[in-house]
């Protein structure tokens, strides 16, 4: 299969302060020198972060890891576990086509794939919830067949079980894993022929499919913030990256986030409509513009973290002003670090708020001194 990067791509990457510390952190498994070997679990992390693995994220690795940029991208182009384009928000469903799944029914698998998701693989089901492949063997014939989903395998499908665990996904649920035809785990289907005296003392599922009911991270991604132990052989003390904040994980819970206030000003709407659709996750949206005061907007790139593509974002979700995002609540920069679609966690990793508040007053930031002068493309 051709794996190239993908055609749209996103002006910048940068690791989330937690992401970041936790990435910092891995490099310091490794002898002065050899921390190239760290490669693939900063591409992992990157694409846990960002759902898949972007140009400028692969060069972010490549300059942090003091590699040669041809080298991180014939990493993540080796490797199929490394997406090169969008998946679904909610999953990207890996169908195993090898031998035996092939021999009990992956094709009507791909063909509820087609049908459901997308008529093509890594395309985007209509909703931008799924998205699906096929993969080579996952190691679990004996319950052939399968498909990977998030970080789980479902086994023993037929295509009826396989087409209700879509739509369920769809729905916002999260079907069990394991074998779905009421074997327990890889015993005869007629049940167990030796060891029967085991069968009564057993956990309800399988070890597998207990530990993945257990922790319920099936199709949730990393995100940096379940990680307090980043670096457990180093002393104790030290366990985060010296300069970079700890794990969100680490520090108290944050309050929840207040009730949506209602508009100040009739001029002042909703995000507009699409954006309102497909808003999730915690937080306020924060009140936008139908258009730039005057016509004029501010040149919202002068803020770091922010370039054509993303202000272009901005302006059609409402956003036009500094004094617009200098306002934003912790809760409004919660809805919006979830809801700038492919630029999720920007908001507060890149301190718009603070950033805005000086260029709102006329002041000017580092970055944005770089924009004016012309060396920030
Ligand atoms: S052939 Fe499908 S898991 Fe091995």
């Amino acid at each position: 299969m051709l794996r190239r990067l993908h055609q749209d791509q996103p002006d910048s990457f940068a690791f989330t302060p937690a992401n970041q510390a936790w990435a910092e952190a891995q490099i310091t498994k490794y002898p002065p020198g050899r921390q190239a070997s760290a490669v693939i679990a900063l591409l992992w992390r990157a694409q846990e972060q960002e759902g898949w693995l972007t140009r400028p994220a692969i060069e972010y690795v490549a300059d942090m890891l003091d590699m040669a940029r041809i080298r991180v991208l014939e990493v993540a182009s080796f490797y199929f576990m490394f997406q090169l384009q969008p998946v679904g928000s909610v999953a990207n469903i890996q169908i195993c086509g090898t031998t035996s799944c092939m021999i009990c029914g992956a094709e009507d698998l791909i063909g509820v794939c087609r049908e459901k998701i997308a008529p093509n693989p890594h395309e985007l089901s209509a909703d931008g919830k799924l998205s699906w492949e096929e993969v080579e063997c996952l190691g679990a014939c004996a319950n052939a067949p399968m498909a990977q989903i998030g970080k789980d395998y479902y086994e023993d499908l037929t295509a009826e079980r396989f087409a209700e665990i879509i739509d369920e996904l769809t729905a916002g649920k999260v079907p069990v894993p394991g074998p779905q035809n009421g074997r327990y785990a890889s015993e005869p289907a007629g049940g167990l022929t030796a060891l029967k005296e085991f069968e009564s003392g057993r956990t309800r599922y399988n070890a597998s499919v207990q530990r993945a009911t257990d922790i319920g991270d099936t199709i949730q991604r990393i995100d940096g913030t379940e990680v307090p132990l980043i670096a457990p052989w180093r002393e104790k003390g030290a366990n985060h990256a010296p300069g970079t904040p700890k794990p969100a994980a680490e520090k108290p819970a944050e309050k929840p986030a207040p009730a949506p206030k209602p508009a100040a000003k009739p001029a002042a709407k909703p995000a507009k409509a699409k954006q309102a659709a497909t808003a999730e996750g915690p937080g306020t949206p924060p009140k936008t513009l139908e258009a730039a005061r005057d016509g004029k907007p501010d040149d919202l790139k002068q803020i770091k973290g922010v370039g054509p593509k993303l202000e272009k974002l901005l302006h059609s979700m409402g956003f036009f002003h500094f004094d617009q995002i200098a306002a934003w609540t912790e809760a409004e920069v919660a809805w919006a670090d979830q809801n700038l679609v492919g630029f999720k966690g920007r908001v507060s990793r890149d301190e718009w708020v603070k950033q805005a508040k000086t260029l709102a007053e006329g002041g000017t930031t580092e970055f944005s001194k770089r924009v004016k002068k012309g060396d920030v493309y």
